[in-house]
């Protein structure tokens, strides 16, 4: 049997959820995507005239999203309706790691899943497929599947019409700042499931524009723990090039030097070798912890152990920046004026969760200095916010967001690289030397600055991966 898919409905209107529906609606005109979420303003957001106030910022979003909006893209806060009329559903809610009870600090809160899944258990109809978009912990398609079960037993007992469901994980690869891209030419699409029906019916929306060969099917568990390994190895490589960029430091070696004499093995790669002041990102640390909760669940604690270290190095790379600005400093910070160029996690994206920019900012902050921060596209309530669920409101007053790069480094003992924006790949040094306090220090976590081109104008430069530049 084949099975015809015309109307979708995504559950949360994500990072994930929004721009991928939106893709499938570009790619596949046939079919209506209605994507629900239970903020209202978000979905307010996502319906602004002004495509420059949408909830997310990616780049080549909006013009998708002028295209097809209102024709066969619609956002909107009626789960309950547009559930009805579905006959495929993705979940794209967040899964955060849990705060309290069992697991806390690790395990993922599968709440927002499991009500999820009884919102479509009451509401969806006839045959629907269930796709988990959501990167979760390995058998969560196990629960969805019981809790669906529990509501076809109920109907066929009382001898009503009985409807059927089909789950999928089809885990989400996309990486903000280039999800648009991502989503267009993805390296490969996976597909976990055990109806083959229903495995034919999702990979014939990709093939509208993915090739026959890159459409991966596999068992559901496979494909739910491949999007958590996927997650460990990037964030693996991340932490062992930092690990040796304390080393280049140390030792007068160049990390790029050796990231680029590393990654031409082909075995290795060149790809994620960037040093950087840790990883960011909503995914990363949630599903290395995870996998550690799993691990352990399972008596795999040399394994839990291992992955547990890729944390540790995060943690510590952002640690030591701030030892690294202090006693360059001398000594002390107390009273000083920094300013801090880059707060998203990335470039290109608006997204602040787990920027490494929160811990850096804090240590500095809990130091008594006072900070100016620049980033084109973070707004001021979110770095509040950022600031606010790390160390209560103790810093209202020892930061303000400046407008520009300029305005931020006025008379400034210190500017620190916390973000790879392109924009910082082109300041004019001379307005900067003027604007900053001597010694005129800049920190560059991110290998943005050239020595030899801001050499002049009486700089003092540490680089992540090199130390001072002389
Ligand atoms: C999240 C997870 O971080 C990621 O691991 C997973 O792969 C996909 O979901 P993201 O899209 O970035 O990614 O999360 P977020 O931007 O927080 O969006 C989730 C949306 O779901 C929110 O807008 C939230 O309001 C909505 N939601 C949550 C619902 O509509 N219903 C719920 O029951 C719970
Ligand atoms: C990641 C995965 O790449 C993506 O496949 C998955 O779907 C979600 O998680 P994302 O977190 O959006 O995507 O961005 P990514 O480009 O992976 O960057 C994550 C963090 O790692 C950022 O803070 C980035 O600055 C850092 N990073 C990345 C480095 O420090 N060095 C690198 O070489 C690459």
């Amino acid at each position: 049997m084949k099975t015809q898919i015309k109307k979708i409905c995504c559950i949360g209107a994500g990072y994930v959820g929004g721009p991928s529906m939106a893709i499938i609606a570009d790619k596949c005109p046939h079919i209506v995507i209605n994507v629900v979420d239970k903020n209202k303003q978000r979905i307010d957001q996502w319906n602004n005239n002004n495509l420059d106030k949408l909830p997310i910022y990616e780049p080549g979003l909006k013009n998708i999203i002028k295209k097809c909006r209102d024709n066969n893209l619609f956002f909107s806060n009626k789960i309950e309706e547009n559930l009805r009329e579905a006959d495929m559903v993705f979940i794209s809610v967040n899964t955060p790691t849990k705060t309290k009870g069992i697991g806390a600090g690790q395990a993922i809160d599968l709440k927002w899943i499991e009500s999820c899944a009884r919102q479509i258990g009451e509401f969806a109809k006839d045959h629907t497929i269930v796709v988990e978009k959501s990167t979760l912990p390995v058998r969560t398609a196990q629960t969805i599947k019981t809790i669906l079960e529990a509501y076809t037993a109920k109907e066929k007992k009382e001898k009503v019409h009985s409807r059927s469901f089909s789950i999928l994980s089809n885990p989400e690869f996309l990486a903000e700042g280039t999800a648009i891209y991502d989503l267009q030419n993805p390296d490969r699409i996976l597909i976990g499931g055990d109806d083959n029906c229903a495995l034919n019916a999702l990979s014939d929306i990709y093939l509208n524009w993915v090739a026959k060969d890159k459409i991966l099917k596999t068992d559901l568990w496979s494909s739910e723990l491949s999007k958590l390994i996927s997650n460990a190895f990037l964030a693996q490589r991340i932490s062992s090039i930092n690990s040796v960029s304390a080393l280049c430091e140390v030792s007068g070696a160049k990390i790029n030097n050796v990231a680029k004499a590393v990654g031409m093995d082909r075995r290795i790669g060149q790809d994620f070798l960037k040093a950087g002041p840790g990883f960011g990102g909503s995914c990363f640390k949630k599903d290395i912890l995870n996998l550690i909760y799993i691990c352990n669940h399972y008596g795999l604690n040399e394994v839990a152990n291992y992955w547990q270290k890729v944390l540790d190095i995060n943690y510590w790379q952002q640690k030591r920046i701030t030892k690294v600005i202090i006693d360059n400093l001398f000594g002390t910070i107390s009273e000083k004026k920094i300013a801090i160029l880059g707060f998203a996690f990335k470039p290109n994206t608006n997204d602040t969760r787990e920027s490494p920019a929160i811990a850096i900012c804090n240590d500095l902050l809990e130091e008594g200095c006072y900070l100016s921060i620049y980033d084109p596209k973070v707004e001021k309530s979110q770095i509040q916010n950022e600031f606010s669920k790390f160390s209560g409101n103790s810093f209202n007053k020892s930061w303000n967001l400046a407008g520009s790069v300029y305005e931020a480094v006025s008379e400034v003992d210190a500017l620190i690289f916390l973000t790879e924006w392109e924009e910082f790949s082109n300041l004019n040094y001379e307005i900067i030397s003027e604007a900053m306090n001597i010694p005129k220090w800049i920190f560059d976590t991110r290998n943005i600055v050239e020595y030899k081109k801001i050499k002049d104008y009486g700089f003092k430069l540490w680089k992540l991966g090199e130390g001072i530049s002389t």
